[in-house]
């Protein structure tokens, strides 16, 4: 199998990738998690360096892609912009063009998580990693920006596809996933959460010929072009795709519940992020919360979430912690996608 052309590639969204070069990284990810500690992966960044460029807190990505570099030889440096003299609309500084330029001298790949109140206009963080991306000779690895998180995609549809053929012991099986619903319905919550993970899914989740339903209230749309794409997926795999902003008929023959909140289009204003106004508006609607009463309408569906989850909130402790709750195991997962991101765009395996 031919590894070498994803080298040097940037992963700012799954959508950008042909289907072909994600089966190389789930494959690839498959076989890592399989052979964990195997001396063949163990020196393959070997003297390189990832960048971890966090404007907003993690647990699961900083860590999981800490623990990747090391598995695989290499390093990971956490970095964030109080540390660093950026210049801002508000203050003086370095551009993205230098430091860009700087970084992809030293290090070889670069990771850069920007989502919430980090900016001031849905798509800024977008912007900000397609302009590194612009300057940096290195890989730019989306760690979950405003629009998209392609590792927490990629880790998604690797645990449902286990899930769905022998378990998480034995190597998934994309397949499983055709002809499946999956259902990303909107939670009630006190976060304010961004569009990425949930965008992310239904793009992956259609392009794995996942039929997908997209529920939400009213006043909770999503980007219209991650609308169209997943919509263009699902025609070109002759699966289905719907929205609806009934609370529970989406549910009906789900195999893939996947419970979140997010903002709705009306969270910026003039450049800021009006989070208070979001929480109030979202906590309006108790009924959006993914429990047994509804998961008994589906088709025995597993229920997932990219974490952390809002517990009371999203969905009831029942379900989260039920025996067919997935959530661990697609955090797991994380580390092993991206340990083969890594190893493809860093290393060229
Ligand atoms: N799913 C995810 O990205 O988790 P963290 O925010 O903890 O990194």
């Amino acid at each position: 199998m031919e590894f070498s052309d994803l080298y040097g590639r940037d992963l700012i969204c799954t959508q950008d990738w042909a289907k072909h070069e994600l089966d190389l990284v789930l494959d690839l990810a498959g076989r890592m998690k399989r052979e964990r500690y195997s001396s063949g992966y163990s020196s393959v960044l070997a003297n390189k360096t990832f960048f971890m460029f966090f404007y907003n807190p993690s647990v699961r990505t900083r860590q999981s892609f800490e623990v990747a570099a090391t598995e695989l030889g290499g390093h990971a440096q956490f970095l964030e912009p109080k540390a660093m003299r950026l210049k801002t609309e508000k203050t003086a500084g370095e551009t993205v063009e230098d430091a860009a330029q700087v970084m992809a001298r030293y290090g070889h790949g670069l990771g850069i998580r920007i989502l919430e109140d980090k900016v001031g206009t849905y798509g800024e963080g977008e912007d900000l990693l397609r302009e590194y991306a612009r300057w940096s000779t290195i890989p730019i690895i989306s760690m979950a920006h405003d629009k998209y998180h392609p590792c927490q995609g990629l880790a998604d549809v690797m645990g449902w596809s286990e899930w769905f053929n022998k378990g998480t012991n034995y190597p998934p099986d994309w397949r499983t996933l055709k002809g499946k619903k999956l259902l990303v319905t909107w939670g009630h919550g006190a976060l304010a959460r961004s569009w990425c993970s949930v965008q992310e899914a239904m793009l992956i989740g259609s392009r794995y010929c996942m039929d997908v339903t997209v529920a939400f209230p009213e006043g909770f749309d999503l980007d219209p072009q991650v609308i169209k794409w997943t919509e263009k997926n699902c025609n070109k795999n002759n699966s289905n795709f719907e929205t609806t902003n009934h609370v529970s008929n989406g549910y009906k023959g789900a195999h893939v519940v996947y419970s979140r909140h997010w903002m709705s289009p009306e969270a910026y204003q003039d450049g800021e992020f009006l989070k208070q106004k979001e929480i109030e508006k979202a906590l309006k609607y108790p009924d959006w919360i993914c429990d047994t009463q509804k998961m008994a309408l589906t088709d025995n569906a597993i229920f997932t979430h990219p974490m952390p989850i809002d517990r009371g909130h999203e969905v009831t402790d029942e379900v989260a912690s039920g025996p067919r709750s997935c959530i661990y195991d697609v955090a797991e997962n994380r580390l092993h996608v991206q340990k083969a991101i890594m190893a493809l765009t860093m290393a060229g395996i």
